[in-house]
């Protein structure tokens, strides 16, 4: 989604703006920008598709300046177009914009009608001439605290003004927005992700802050116009996490580096020698929890999908799933005995964010399991559960599944063994289990990365797929579609397998590529008959299994054989195929593998 970088310098920005928005790209975007204050006066470039084009039109006609501010635009009101790129200058104003402003129609008639022209569809042009027009009658900040005030709706701003031309401005409400500091020049982001090659010292900005960058000092406003310090972090060093090293793309990397993310999770909440599971300082004693609540989107929902099995097979506490935005406009009786759980990578998903801050408001208790730890989601929650899984740059999710799943896992058995509801003999054995998972992952890798390139072929002609699942493969098989959804633009659906003669059954035709998950479990059986059924009508049959043998390959296109393991963990290997079978299809119809169409990697706009 949007990504914002502002740099107030007494040297040259132009190239540290371009080098931070290439690495906000992973945010996904269709146009880009830059402003800069050249010789008093506002210079303004833009471009549809990549900051490389941008680059280009520098390179023909470059621009200098000290100050500056650049953005990459993920389109919502208006088509992804020149026009409709930010920045959006006017004279004595330029603006970038991340959020929606949601009155922007009314307050584009009222600046229509005291003569601003506005040269895009964007929301964002009102806030330019809002500015621009309080600019005419107060000073800077109360110019800032007007605007801010007739502004309804989400946004992280960063600011140039043609008068105060050694300033950068921030203001946050709703969406994300950091300060950074360097060497004689002070930074503004949109993630601390895009500020990390140029500091690590980061100051997050909280809903209603201000912030004025000069090279040399930061102010900071409060939304009631109060100047306030705020904590500067250290972020921690991750650059080789961040790099795609000899892996063509993120995505790749990112698969593979799944047998080694959950090792660093495992070590970070099991002790191995103990056999116990560390949970300091958690919100709510166990055994006083009357329901659970996992909230998250797409991937991050499917991680509760899966734990909510694992939770009612381990505790007895109730459990409810929720999608974020379903669950914060719905009329819902919060309880104060109730844990809400917030699942989520980057930790700044606008409508995750949005229930979490209702829960808040309402004074329940709240959890996250997020990657991002200095994240607004983290920030907000009572108590945070990191799943360590280093920083994911491919817009589709792979290893923070895999960490968000393996972290709701670790929670259910802990829970369930204070709530003394497991035996600790049962208990020890599932931490002792956890010690071979890295490797069982790292054997499935190796496995399906010599078998998934071959079976991709057979959904080149397909015009969609099902996946199919019971029990705790049904959550894989939502995110396996998801998967092959987002990055080869293929229609797919995840059904659980016990329900297709309910509807999807019709679906069923010669050559329609269906993928079966059916591990010998409690539902093996019963999967393997709701495989026949489609081996019956023609789907070509492409089975996920731990038990094979030639009975049930019968007819089966392809079968991919994962090791054995204990139930609850069958699923985080049953995921890797599924990963990779998604990477291969869309590798094959050359999709943009690290950044799919139209998607984002954070949503931060509802
Ligand atoms: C997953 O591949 C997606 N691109 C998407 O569904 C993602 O999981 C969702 O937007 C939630 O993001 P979050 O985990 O950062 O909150």
């Amino acid at each position: 989604m949007c990504g914002i970088i502002g740099i107030a310098s007494n040297k040259s920005v132009v190239s540290n703006i371009i080098q931070s928005l290439k690495k906000l790209e992973y945010r996904g975007y269709d146009s880009a920008g830059i402003a800069t204050i050249v010789d008093g006066n506002i210079d303004e470039k833009k471009c549809t598709g990549r900051v490389d084009n941008l680059e280009k039109i520098l390179f023909k006609s470059p621009s200098k300046g000290s100050l500056g501010i650049g953005h990459v635009r993920w389109a919502t009101h208006g088509a992804p177009s020149k026009e409709n790129a930010h920045p959006h200058s006017s004279e004595d104003v330029s603006v970038v914009h991340n959020g929606i402003i949601e009155n922007s129609n009314e307050l584009k008639k009222i600046l229509e009608e005291k003569g601003y022209k506005f040269k895009s569809q964007t929301d964002t042009e009102v806030i330019t001439f809002l500015l621009t027009d309080f600019l005419k009658e107060f000073d800077l900040v109360d110019t800032i605290n007007k605007t801010l005030k007739t502004l309804n709706g989400s946004f992280a701003l960063g600011i140039l003004f043609k008068k105060y031309n050694n300033i950068v401005v921030g203001a946050r409400r709703g969406s994300p927005l950091a300060v950074g500091y360097g060497p004689e020049e002070n930074y503004l982001g949109s993630d601390s992700y895009a500020l990390k090659s140029m500091t690590n010292k980061i100051t997050y900005l909280d809903d209603g802050d201000v912030c004025i960058l000069t090279n040399d000092k930061v102010d900071f406003y409060n939304s009631e116009n109060k100047k306030i310090n705020k904590k500067t972090l250290t972020l921690s060093d991750d650059k080789h996490t961040v790099e795609k090293g000899d892996y063509k793309d993120f995505m790749t990397k990112e698969i593979c580096e799944q047998n080694l993310t959950v090792k660093t999770c495992i070590k970070e909440y099991v002790d191995q020698l103990r056999k116990d599971i560390n949970l300091y300082n958690f919100p709510i004693k166990p055994k006083d929890i009357n329901k659970i609540i996992l909230i998250g989107c797409g991937t991050a929902y499917h991680s509760c999908a899966m734990a909510k099995y694992w939770f009612e097979e381990l505790t007895d506490i109730p459990i409810e799933i929720d999608i974020a935005s379903e669950f914060r406009y719905r009329r819902i009786k919060l309880n104060k005995k109730n844990l809400y759980v917030f699942v989520s990578q980057s930790g700044e998903t606008a409508d995750t964010f949005a229930a979490l801050d209702l829960c808040k408001k309402n004074k329940v208790k709240t959890c996250s399991i997020v990657n991002v730890v200095e994240s607004s989601i983290a920030r907000s929650s009572d108590f945070v559960l990191p799943i360590h899984a280093g920083p994911e740059i491919g817009v589709a999710s792979t290893k923070a599944f895999t960490g968000q799943m393996l972290v709701l896992y670790i929670l259910a058995i802990k829970i369930s063994e204070v709530r003394k509801e497991i035996s600790i003999l049962d208990y020890e054995k599932k931490i002792n289990d956890l010690k071979n998972l890295p490797d069982l992952i790292k054997k499935t890798l190796n496995y399906c990365q010599n078998n998934t390139p071959l079976i991709a072929k057979d959904f080149m002609k397909a015009k969609g797929a099902m996946f199919l699942g019971r029990g705790l493969s049904f959550p894989i098989a939502l995110e396996g579609a998801l998967k092959l959804k987002e990055l080869s633009y293929l229609h797919a659906e995840g059904y659980p397998a016990g329900e297709m003669k309910h509807g999807p059954l019709a679906l069923i035709e010669e050559g329609l590529p269906v993928v079966i998950l059916a591990p010998k479990d409690r539902y093996f059986e019963k999967t393997i008959s709701n495989m026949q059924e489609v081996i019956a009508r023609g789907g070509k049959v492409i089975l996920i299994t731990n038990e094979v043998n030639k009975i049930v390959s019968e007819n089966v296109r392809f079968t991919l054989e994962i090791p054995k393991t204990n139930e609850h963990l069958t699923p985080f290997l049953m995921t890797i195929p599924l990963q990779l079978l998604a990477y291969h299809v869309a590798s094959l119809k050359n999709c943009d593998i690290d950044k799919p169409r139209n998607l984002a990697k954070s949503v931060t706009v509802e």
